[in-house]
């Protein structure tokens, strides 16, 4: 890790970026919401994973969070104060669809018209974002995403909710990282479901991916002058060495981590190589589903945190490549991942080259450290400060190179649940102090603000 002595960067400045540059953070209900049994809420499969044990590391889950259900209105307050001009949040489908079947739980949907109300009196444009993992147990009961019908019942959701909301949010994200959903979740199996087989999750990916493209034609009929798109998990991806097997493994890997996402979506269907290498586990894909899937969307979202080195491992599942961690020496995160702000710019530069996707919008960027408050009360996370710093003047380097990025969302707003870290790992510009919910603006949230202010 970074030492409090390295060097300052260069400081960016907000007028490197455009004018109508957006700025905001990003959360996501389940890491931050709590009141996991409140106003009709139902079970998800988030409650289910955490409550089985040895699931989440310190035994915790979201039922409280941040209790952000009740104290909305001061988060909402703190992303004002620090002068964003965007809020990514993402809806718990579980508070909405309650039970099989059946209407919208209207204190589901008035609690996201209040929120969005919210917004809209402080100056943050809402960027709501209909899954962010939390998927109703009852339908994992049926078979989750693995199920086609699954489809349909998420189409419902995003009918009540663009209804509920259209008329006040314009910016909708239909899905977050795909890739966590379908392979974290259902072939690695350290998310929830928790399931651990790669068919399945392949499968899991394409019902993800169609609900995606059919959810774009609904949303438009909803909502006027909506913009739609979606958010993806991306890394650089490099070999390990020049060796030609490192460099097959490297594309191995990245046929599934980049590809099997961006080239359906934008309309190329699943990549040849790919599909070669992965066999019997191939989803089934429908007539149509691949056009659907191909919709145009208005922008793409980007999250990234870090790139992938990747090194042949015959036998090694599912491609016989394996991602190596950090080599001892390199600046990493208290997640350990690598710290590396150049990947963002040689990311943007690739997605362009490579789709030309139109807009894109960094949705996710941020890191986690061993905040500690010091003897003045204050969190004062020089490394986070400077991972911020370094990735917005890596950002500017992308959109001077020729990446139309529009906008950016910090992950995160608030420290929260960190799905299978519980609250061991704190990725916010705020510090919560979770027995006492007291919210304390970090040394990196006053940086923000003072870039936001132009100071
Ligand atoms: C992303 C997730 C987000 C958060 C960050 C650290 O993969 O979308 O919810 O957990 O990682």
């Amino acid at each position: 890790m970074t030492t409090a002595a390295s060097p300052e960067p260069s400081a960016p400045v907000r007028s490197d970026f455009a004018s109508d540059f957006l700025w905001g953070c990003a959360t996501s209900s389940y890491q931050i919401e709590g009141a996991a049994r409140e106003d009709g809420r139902v079970e998800s499969i988030w409650d289910r994973f955490a409550a089985t044990p040895g699931k989440v590391k310190d035994g915790s889950s979201g039922a409280i969070a941040c209790d952000h259900y009740h104290r909305w209105p001061q988060d909402l307050d703190i992303g004002r104060d620090m002068g964003l001009n965007a809020y990514r949040f993402s809806i718990a489908w579980p508070r909405i669809f309650t039970g099989p079947g059946g209407q919208p739980n209207q204190k589901g949907l008035d609690f996201y018209s209040r929120l969005v109300d919210g917004m809209l009196e402080r100056g943050l444009q809402p960027w709501a974002t209909l899954y962010h993992w939390d998927l109703p147990q009852s339908l994992q009961d049926q078979g989750g995403w693995n199920n086609r019908a699954t489809v349909d019942a998420y189409l419902a959701f995003v009918d009540a909710m663009t209804r509920c909301l259209g008329d006040r949010v314009q910016h909708w994200i239909t899905h977050n990282e795909p890739w966590c959903t379908a392979i974290i979740g259902n072939f690695e199996g350290w998310h929830a479901p928790g399931l651990t087989d790669f068919k399945t999750a392949l499968q899991v990916a394409h019902h993800v991916l169609l609900s995606h493209g059919k959810a774009v034609p609904l949303i438009r009929a909803n909502v006027a002058d909506a913009q739609v798109g979606i958010a993806l998990s991306l890394h650089p991806v490099h070999a390990a060495s020049a060796m030609p097997e490192d460099l097959a493994a490297a594309a191995r890997h990245d046929g599934l981590r980049y590809r099997w996402f961006l080239d359906p979506l934008y309309g190329r269907g699943y990549p040849q190589a790919t599909l070669e290498a992965i066999g019997d586990a191939a989803p089934v894909v429908l007539p149509g589903d691949l056009d659907a899937i191909a919709a145009p969307t208005d922008f793409l979202g980007v999250n990234y945190y870090f790139p992938e080195t990747v090194q042949d491992d015959p036998g090694h599942a599912p491609l016989s490549a394996r991602v190596l961690p950090p080599a001892p020496g390199t600046d990493t995160t208290f997640m350990g991942w690598e710290v590396a702000p150049q990947g963002l710019t040689e990311l943007l530069l690739r997605i362009e080259q490579d789709y030309h996707p139109g807009p894109m919008y960094i949705t996710e960027n941020g890191s986690c450290y061993a905040d500690q408050i010091n003897a003045d009360g204050e969190v004062d996370d020089v490394e986070r400060r400077r991972y911020l710093m370094r990735h917005l003047q890596a950002l500017a380097t992308a959109i001077r190179a020729g990446a139309p990025v529009k906008g950016y969302f910090a992950w995160s707003l608030l420290d929260n649940f960190e799905w299978a870290e519980g609250y061991l790992k704190r990725f916010g510009l705020t510090h919560i102090d979770y027995a006492t919910q007291q919210r304390r603006l970090k040394s990196s949230g006053k940086w923000y603000r003072g870039f936001l202010r132009g100071e």
